[in-house]
């Protein structure tokens, strides 16, 4: 019997997508996990001041708070001026009706995904206010950081900072808006997981292993 293949390939994710997408998710992972230690620092007892726990929990998330940050503002770019434009070919489903009405059928098991780029409108919707929420929690983490490292980039950062904490309210607003966004990550990675190996089943294309591939096989109807 010849072969016949069934599945059709597509390349979808850039190397620069792909390296991005996992330093975020290294660097988001390792943030929620100091940032709750920062937020409460149960190991250390009162009187113990020379423990430097809290401390090199802190050098560490400010490690991967300036890897998030630099991961943030390269996919910005990219997103505007990558040569590759199959994310901002999304933005033509956000526009059009048809295509919201096509996405919500189809998860309800009616029809079929119909888009001109990778993701679906309300996909897309959600990756843009997530980058938003990535985009404030680097600013108040660089306001946060200005406050404790006067010197270098904290020191060149001050002003603005000074700024920033006066529209947000005060140092401690920054704090707890830092900490709330947190949350937006947290709810957003289960639902981003879920939804990443359901559609995968749903619509019969191989989304988990693309973001490791940059390769998309769908199945020949
Ligand atoms: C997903 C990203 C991030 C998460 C989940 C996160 C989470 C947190 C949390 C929960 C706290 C404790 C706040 C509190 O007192 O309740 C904190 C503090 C802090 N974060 Fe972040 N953060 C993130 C990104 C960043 C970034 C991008 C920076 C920038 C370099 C940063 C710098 C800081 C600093 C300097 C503090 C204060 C530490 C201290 O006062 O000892 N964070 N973060």
């Amino acid at each position: 019997m010849q072969h016949q293949a069934t599945h059709t390939r597509h390349y979808i994710f850039t190397p620069a997508i792909r390296i991005f997408h996992w330093l975020r998710a290294l660097s988001i992972f390792v943030l929620i996990i100091t940032g709750f230690y920062l937020a409460w620092p149960f190991l250390v007892a009162p009187s113990s001041t020379d423990v430097l726990v809290q401390g090199w929990l802190r050098f560490a998330h400010i490690i991967f708070g300036f890897g998030l940050t630099a991961v943030t503002i390269a996919r910005f770019y990219l997103f505007f001026f990558s040569r590759h434009d199959i994310e901002r070919r999304s933005f033509k489903d956000v526009m059009s009706v048809s295509s919201w009405i096509s996405q919500l059928k189809s998860y309800l098991w009616v029809g079929h995904l119909n888009k001109a780029g990778v993701y679906g409108p309300l996909q897309f919707v959600t990756y843009v206010a997530i980058s938003i929420v990535a985009l404030f929690i680097c600013i108040t983490g660089l306001v946060l950081y200005a406050n404790v490292y006067h010197q270098g980039l904290g020191g060149a950062l001050w002003e603005i900072s000074a700024w920033i904490t006066a529209q947000m309210g005060g140092l401690a607003y920054v704090r707890v808006i830092h900490h709330y966004l947190m949350w937006a990550f947290i709810i957003f990675v289960v639902i981003h997981v879920y939804m990443a190996v359901w559609s995968g089943i749903r619509f019969k294309h191989n989304s988990v292993d693309s973001i490791v591939s940059g390769y998309d096989y769908h199945k020949d109807h």
